[in-house]
């Protein structure tokens, strides 16, 4: 079994990015910039954009964050994106999910311009992925085609299957394989027999949110095993995957903590770069 070891790919990929943005800078006088709007007191979020907010800083990406409460109204919101959408200085803007539930997500994000829509969630980016013309990927998924990449894994031609059908990993995922020539099912709750389907995968992806939710029974010899679950359990973050016995079959597996997780956030610093390059083309 190898590890597939995203926190240290992502220190080297932060590295690498930190040389790149210095030189935008020094070369074009452009420093690339990312707005975050987080609303409510969603304790994950606050974590993810605390991190966020950090690994722009020391990259040298510029980062601003809009806090809302969980009382504002969607006009509020919608007037901030707009506002951002404007703003020079930002190439990137990106709305954290989830929203509290009495706003509309779809309808906000919808307001953040194509161009800047960093996260790839907006209509524009996924209809290009979807023509397999793609443009700004999703940061969790293409952060595994990444890993996947370093790791010289072969995709073409291979079962995957993904067990999570959400807009932020399940769906884009599917068809960012499907473009790569996979041969690609999606799994979710709805799904009968599944463990009759997760012994037929090449590799086997799983973006559900329960622990020990695969059990090495699931799971056949030589399979690449990718767990984007985050649970907490006990004081420890754990995956959906039981790591510590599929390990033993898989041919490659991500660790949690340590694996998809830290490849997302240099995925999403790599498209605020990637955007920024664009502005100095505009000039
Ligand atoms: N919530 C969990 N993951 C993500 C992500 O990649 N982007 C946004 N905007 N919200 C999230």
């Amino acid at each position: 079994m190898v590890l597939l070891d995203g926190k240290t790919l992502a220190k080297e990929k932060r590295e690498n990015l930190k040389k790149k943005v210095e030189e935008l800078k020094k070369k074009e006088g452009i420093i690339p910039g990312l707005a975050i709007i987080r609303v409510g007191n969603d304790p994950a979020s606050e974590i993810y954009v605390r991190n966020k907010l950090k690994a722009c800083q020391e990259v040298g990406i510029y980062a601003v964050e809009k806090h809302f409460n969980e009382e504002v109204n969607e006009q509020e919101i919608i007037d901030m994106i707009e506002f951002f959408n404007q703003d020079k200085t930002i190439d990137g803007i990106l709305v954290q999910s989830p929203l509290p539930k009495n706003l509309d997500e779809k309808k906000i994000v919808s307001y953040i311009l194509g161009s800047k829509d960093v996260d790839g969630f907006g209509i524009d980016n996924l209809g290009h992925l979807l023509a397999n013309q793609e443009q700004v990927l999703a940061a969790t998924p293409l952060g595994i085609l990444n890993l996947l990449k370093e790791y010289k894994i072969p995709i073409a031609s291979k079962k995957v299957l993904i067990i999570g059908r959400s807009q932020i990993v399940g769906r884009p995922l599917a068809i960012m394989f499907l473009n790569r020539d996979a041969t690609v099912t999606i799994a979710h709750s709805k799904t009968k027999n599944l463990k009759e389907l997760t012994l037929q995968a090449d590799i086997l992806i799983s973006a559900v949110g329960h622990p020990r939710f695969i059990t090495e029974d699931m799971v056949k010899e030589g399979t690449v095993c990718i767990d984007v679950g985050i649970n907490r359990e006990n004081g420890h973050v754990i995956g959906d995957m039981d790591f510590e016995k599929i390990k033993e079959k898989a041919s490659y597996i991500t660790p949690v903590p340590g694996g998809v997780g830290p490849m997302t956030i240099v995925t999403l610093l790599e498209n605020v770069y990637e955007l920024a390059l664009k502005r100095k083309k505009e000039k």
